[in-house]
């Protein structure tokens, strides 16, 4: 175990020098005399190399993508290329003030406007706004424009918003808070949507259908026209959560095959890796007829330039978060579509589905894959039923043993529907050897269950930490420091 900074500490230590002249301030001037300190703070007391090692040395430990493959399932961990980290902290970019006057930061406003029609002409939708700054939160704009909508039409009854049961967590969620009643429909045996069951549950309350496509099996839903038309026909809106986009990108215009609104999880698809708790981007688009309901202020263009844009406020959803939405993201997803292009663009979701296959090809004989007489698109669910009924291996043995040959663990127990689920995501930016490395360790890990079945619950072995007792740190979660006084 790894000491904290905390005990690395050493009296009189320091990492800093400041001139008594730059400090020449009576602090009791500035802050009442209650309000002050009567000891000073009990903080680490280290030198700058340190604190550098001590960075250093944690950072080694833990698992990154430029350190190893990352197969993350609906999390799309690809390598995202430094150039666009790169333009995010110029200056230039990094320190403009939100409240600046319009004619200050006209680069700044000419990127998201650019952002706003890039990301229109890749998903044919008619206007994205780029203010919701996660998936779900693109979720909750979304339904409130389709809330807006109905509202607008005076279809108060509009209460339903239907949904597969393989969609992702945060769907049902976003829909109660916006005010919707959830109804779930059960999958087809293809794991798709059951269309006879779906034309049974539509009705005069149906408010709109949510669907993730790829669907969060990996599978692509090829009867959207047809879904469409029914929604449609009760004068309810299709709603398509977007977070999957790597799969569709360059290929698939959801806007243009019956999808109203759309968000796209910026922070997956284009730029920004997913899964830190990071800052991330829902932005979210709209056909036409909605573009009067999206949040305020859009970015525009006249012959004075770029503009805060605040014209359709009277039908304007509203404001959805402070300023822009997360600038600095959305600058990261605006170099990642520069610098593709429009061939570069459809190749990630060309590669993104030819990764996806080749492994879900190679694994299927020693692993089950409930659609693996399916193509899949960017990511495929595997499971490790097999194993635990022949074995008593559990899937989260195999993922803790896969740490050991050095990778990122695949999601896992997710998506609910199928047990022991193993979702395993490559993306687009893996080569073929890295693929293969993936393939042999995984291989190698259901030889090792038939041979020695009990050493799988010990995993993982090689690891900085053991096994954790994830129940136990859920809910006894514990994370100060005790300072010795
Ligand atoms: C299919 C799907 N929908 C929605 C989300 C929610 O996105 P976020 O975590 O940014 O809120 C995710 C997250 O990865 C997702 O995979």
């Amino acid at each position: 175990m790894s000491t904290t900074i905390f005990e690395k500490s050493s009296q009189g230590r320091k990492g800093y020098n400041i001139s008594q002249n730059d400090i020449n301030i009576e602090l009791s001037n500035i802050l009442p005399e209650n309000l002050r300190r009567k000891e000073d703070a009990k903080l680490p007391q280290c030198s700058e190399l340190d604190v550098m090692r001590h960075y250093i040395e944690l950072s080694s430990k833990n698992h990154f993508i430029e350190k190893g493959f990352y197969p993350l399932g609906s999390c799309t961990m690809k390598y995202n290329p430094k150039i666009n980290e790169a333009v995010a902290r110029q200056s230039g970019i990094a320190n403009l003030h939100p409240m600046q006057a319009e004619e200050t930061v006209q680069g700044a406003l000419q990127i998201m406007h650019e952002l706003q029609h890039d990301l229109a002409e890749i998903s044919g939708m008619a206007n994205v706004t780029l203010q919701p700054v996660a998936g779900a939160q693109g979720e909750f704009v979304g339904l409130k424009i389709i809330s807006a909508y109905h509202q607008a039409k005076g279809n108060t009854h509009k209460n339903v918003i239907i949904m597969p049961d393989s969609a992702h967590g945060t769907n049902p969620a976003s829909c109660s808070l916006a005010g919707f009643e959830v109804k779930e429909l059960k999958s087809n045996a293809n794991g798709k949507v059951d269309v006879e069951e779906l034309k049974k549950i539509v009705n005069e309350n149906t408010a709109g259908f949510m669907l993730t496509n790829p669907n969060t099996l990996g599978l692509f839903e090829n009867k959207i026209e047809e879904i469409a038309e029914i929604i449609h026909s009760v004068d309810g809106l299709m709603y398509m959560d977007g977070a999957n986009f790597n799969a569709l990108l360059g290929i698939v215009q959801p806007g243009k095959i019956g999808f109203d609104v759309m968000h796209y999880n910026l922070h997956k698809t284009f730029s920004t890796p997913h899964g830190g708790g990071g800052p991330g981007s829902g932005a979210v688009g709209v056909v036409e007829h909605l573009v009067k309901f999206l949040p305020t202020p859009m970015i525009s263009k006249n012959d004075n330039g770029y503009f805060l844009d605040y014209s359709h406020e009277k039908t304007s959803i509203g404001k959805v978060h402070t300023y822009y939405g997360n600038f600095g993201i959305n600058v990261r997803a605006y170099v990642y579509i520069k610098m593709l292009g429009a061939a570069g663009i459809r190749s990630v979701g060309e590669n993104a589905i030819i990764n996806a296959n080749y492994l879900q090809s190679k694994l299927k004989e020693y692993y089950n894959i409930s659609h693996a007489d399916q193509f899949c698109m960017h990511e495929f669910v595997a499971d490790g039923t097999i194993q635990k009924k022949k074995y008593g291996v559990s899937t989260l043995d195999i993922a803790k043993r896969l740490l050991d040959k050095g990778f990122h663990a695949p999601t896992i127990y997710f998506p609910l529907i199928i047990s022991e689920a193993i979702m395993i995501e490559p993306t687009e930016t893996e080569s073929k050897q890295s693929l293969d490395k993936f393939i042999q360790a995984m291989i190698e890990i259901a030889h090792e269950i038939e041979s020695d079945p009990e050493s799988l619950h010990h995993a993982p072995f090689n690891t900085p930490v053991r096994r954790v007792d994830d129940v136990r740190a859920v809910k006894e979660l514990n994370v100060r420091f005790p300072i010795e006084k």
